[in-house]
């Protein structure tokens, strides 16, 4: 450590730290001589690193690997177990270049480290040889042992190839864990072999499905799951590549999908006597009933049997702890345990939970609610979602943790706020997650001694909306959050956003682009001033831009004069990679005229139309919609304007909707004509005359919920 910190007291006083975007090394000698890598170079490793060896091959075209020789004129990985775990020391010399490793994983992030040595296209296995590099001497560890990645294949199926693909962008950036989230209420995505029905009924929703379709694509049964034979496959990949997966299997709430499949395993009292047009709310399993046991000692035995991780992700988020409170059963449990609250009831859930994976030789890790009370075991592993303070009671408490607070790691949420994503945790791009620092977020050193690492997340509600047979949502939203998360994780020396920001521009993104990457560029800087636009991108990248009444996209060359601003939007690309739009201000304007809101579906009482017509939020209609029901927007004057947004749901969320249907406009509240489709619930107007009243007319039986969310009108002024 000592060694450690005087070398980077020294290479601070150098000014030669690197900033890479990629975990950085904290150790670096760069020496003047140089090593030409070619075709005839030996690969040498021991045989246990033959994996590893493959790996490089796909990348570099050396000699077929040989576990008997080391020669000179060779690239050799070896292990030395006096490195940590997965340390590693890369030694590129004029002749030979060495790779040795703690472990094979420690040999893997060496590799990496190569790869960093060269041409970007080497990611795409496109670097021809030969290539002469710099000679250098890299030692390095992880600060973390734990540098995760949660993937939501519940709610949108992410399908093997798709995760094949994205262990192979994970494992370019020194992650070493893929968290999966295998089942939530919409989905239940893993084969058990001894409940088919799980992933042959449960995998499905939609359709003629028994499970409802809540998120997009209704009429359509949709869905997918792994076969145990398939996530073999994915794991072994996985581990070639240092990165282990971590199954999750999401208990006791979050289970409306198992209980569709298995109505039996909820509590036992009768469902909403309010219209929910045949929508149970019910999404827990009952604590009190007895056989409910046997059923996970079924799913979680062959859980524990397939994935060779220490530990089983078993939930124990978001319970709706109502449903045990109504519950006789539940009720009769907690009596006779004395338990006070709910949350006990959860604690001895889990503790059952527990009981049967250490019965399998594993330890549980779970969401930072299980641990509220404190009573849980200490085995566990636990996964700080909800806040920093969260992280900080779980780490106070003693829990070796997982420190993932949405607001920092949740990479569903959008990147700046017209973009794309959620917003309930926060709106932030990677450079948030890059200054994210436990130390100035109040974590003591004893606290600290109890963090294992950071994970990122990408919860996937949103995705089925964007086309999710591509991988351009996922890659946008994950990258470069996920390499400035990589960077904290690894926890090399920082040298300060603008460093590694120059140094994401300068290496990464090219990198990035050989990967096949479709990452998010950081937007252009836009001004409007005396009737022109100018346009700057910092980072090399082309500028284009996008005019209304004008087809096709069009490349800004300079200065653009114009008297109509709100017509214009500006993005950059570069190589795979896009940012957002960036408008003046006069794009967004709105106005707020008079609005009355009503439906044929009745109104919520909690959520009130007056909320809607007041432009104060969204308002629920009491029911779910059925064919012909209506919402109807009536205006106290007609509205002259260049654009009306009606939208039922929640921004990006295809759910609570009028599933399809149709608008129709009038200009005197009497006479509709029709005037487009909905999609995703929504539909853009651009009137040519006043309107008075929109009608939105629901072609669909049931939308999957039990309710319609009503939002206030977006109406863009004439200008
Ligand atoms: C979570 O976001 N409910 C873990
Ligand atoms: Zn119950």
């Amino acid at each position: 450590m000592k060694h450690r910190l005087l070398f980077l007291l020294a290479a601070v006083l150098l000014g030669t730290l690197p900033a890479h975007p990629q975990p950085t090394p904290a150790h670096a000698a760069p020496r003047p001589e140089h090593c030409t890598l070619t075709p005839q170079m030996w690969l040498c490793c021991d045989r246990a690193l033959l994996p590893q060896a493959d790996y490089l091959r796909r990348y570099l075209d050396l000699a077929p690997a040989d576990c008997s020789m080391s020669a000179d004129e060779a690239v050799v990985l070896r292990l030395d177990p006096a490195l940590a775990a997965e340390g590693y020391r890369l030694s590129v010399s004029p002749q030979r270049i060495e790779i040795a490793g703690g472990t094979a994983g420690g040999v893997f992030c060496g590799i990496q480290a190569l790869l960093r040595l060269l041409p970007a296209e080497v990611y795409a296995g496109q670097c021809e040889l030969p290539v002469t590099i710099a000679c250098t001497e890299i030692e390095d560890a992880p600060r973390y042992a734990y540098r995760g990645m949660m993937l939501d294949v519940a709610r949108t199926w992410i399908g093997p190839d798709a995760v094949e693909r994205y262990i192979d962008l994970l494992a370019y950036h020194n992650i070493n864990k893929l968290h999966l989230h295998l089942t939530d209420d919409e989905g239940w995505r893993i084969e058990i072999r001894s409940h088919p029905e799980l992933t042959e009924v449960g995998g499905f929703r939609g359709g003629d499905s028994p499970v409802r379709a809540v998120y997009g694509k209704w009429d359509e049964k949709y869905g997918g799951y792994f076969t145990q034979e398939e996530m073999r496959e994915l794991i072994d990949y996985a581990a070639v590549r240092n990165i282990e997966i971590i199954p999750e299997i999401d208990l006791p709430g979050h289970s409306r999908n198992i209980a569709s499949v298995h109505p039996e395993i909820r509590c036992n009292y009768p469902p909403d006597t309010l219209s929910t047009n045949g929508y149970d709310y019910r999404s827990a399993w009952c604590v009190a009933r007895e056989e409910n046991y046997a059923l996970l000692e079924d799913i979680l035995g062959e859980i524990c049997e397939l994935f060779p991780s220490e530990y089983i992700h078993v939930g124990g988020d978001e319970v709706d702890l109502s449903q045990w409170e109504r519950c006789p059963d539940c009720r009769a449990l907690m009596a006779a345990r004395g338990m006070a609250t709910p949350h006990e009831l959860e604690d001895l859930f889990m503790e059952r939970v527990t009981a049967i994976l250490r019965a399998h030789g594993k330890r549980p890790a779970v969401w930072n609610e299980a641990v509220r009370t404190g009573e849980f075991t200490h085995e566990s592993r636990v996964y700080g979602w909800e806040s920093t303070a969260a992280c900080l009671d779980a780490t106070s408490k003693g829990y070796r943790t997982i420190v993932m607070p949405g607001e920092y790691f949740y990479f569903d949420m959008r990147q700046s706020p017209h973009e794309d994503g959620h917003d309930w945790a926060a709106i932030f791009d990677a450079r948030k997650v890059y200054g994210f620092d436990p130390a100035a977020q109040g974590f003591t050193a004893e606290q600290l001694r109890h963090v294992e690492g950071f994970e990122g997340t990408f919860f996937s509600e949103a995705y089925v909306s964007h086309e999710p047979e591509k991988p351009d949502y996922l890659d946008y939203m994950c990258f470069p959050r996920i390499c400035a998360l990589a960077h904290i994780a690894w926890g090399g020396p920082s040298a300060g956003w603008d460093a590694y920001y120059r140094e994401l521009v300068g290496r990464h993104y090219d990198r990035m682009t050989a990967m096949g990457i479709r990452f998010r560029l950081f937007p252009p800087t836009v001004t409007y001033a005396g009737g022109t636009f100018r346009v700057t991108a910092d980072d090399g990248s082309e500028v284009w831009y996008i005019e209304e009444g004008r087809p096709g996209e069009h490349r800004y060359t300079g200065p653009l004069a114009t008297a109509r601003p709100h017509l214009y939007r500006f993005f950059t690309r570069r190589g795979t990679s896009r940012s957002p739009y960036v408008a003046d201000r006069s794009y967004y304007r709105t106005i707020r005229p008079a609005v009355e809101i009503t439906t044929s579906m009745g109104e919520s009482s909690q959520f009130p139309y007056t909320n809607a017509s007041t432009y104060r939020g969204l308002s629920r209609t009491r029911r779910a919609c059925r064919q012909q029901d209506w919402v109807l927007y009536t205006f106290r004057e007609p509205v002259t304007c260049r654009e009306m947004y009606l939208q039922t749901g929640n921004r990006q969320l295809p759910k609570t909707i009028l599933t399809t249907g149709y608008a129709e406009v009038s200009g005197d509240g009497v006479h509709f004509e029709r005037a487009g489709e909905l999609e995703q619930g929504s539909i853009t107007l651009h009137p040519d005359r006043p309107v008075k009243a929109v009608r939105l007319v629901s072609t669909c039986d049931d939308n999957g919920t039990p309710y319609v969310t009503i939002q206030p009108p977006q109406i863009k002024p004439v200008l």
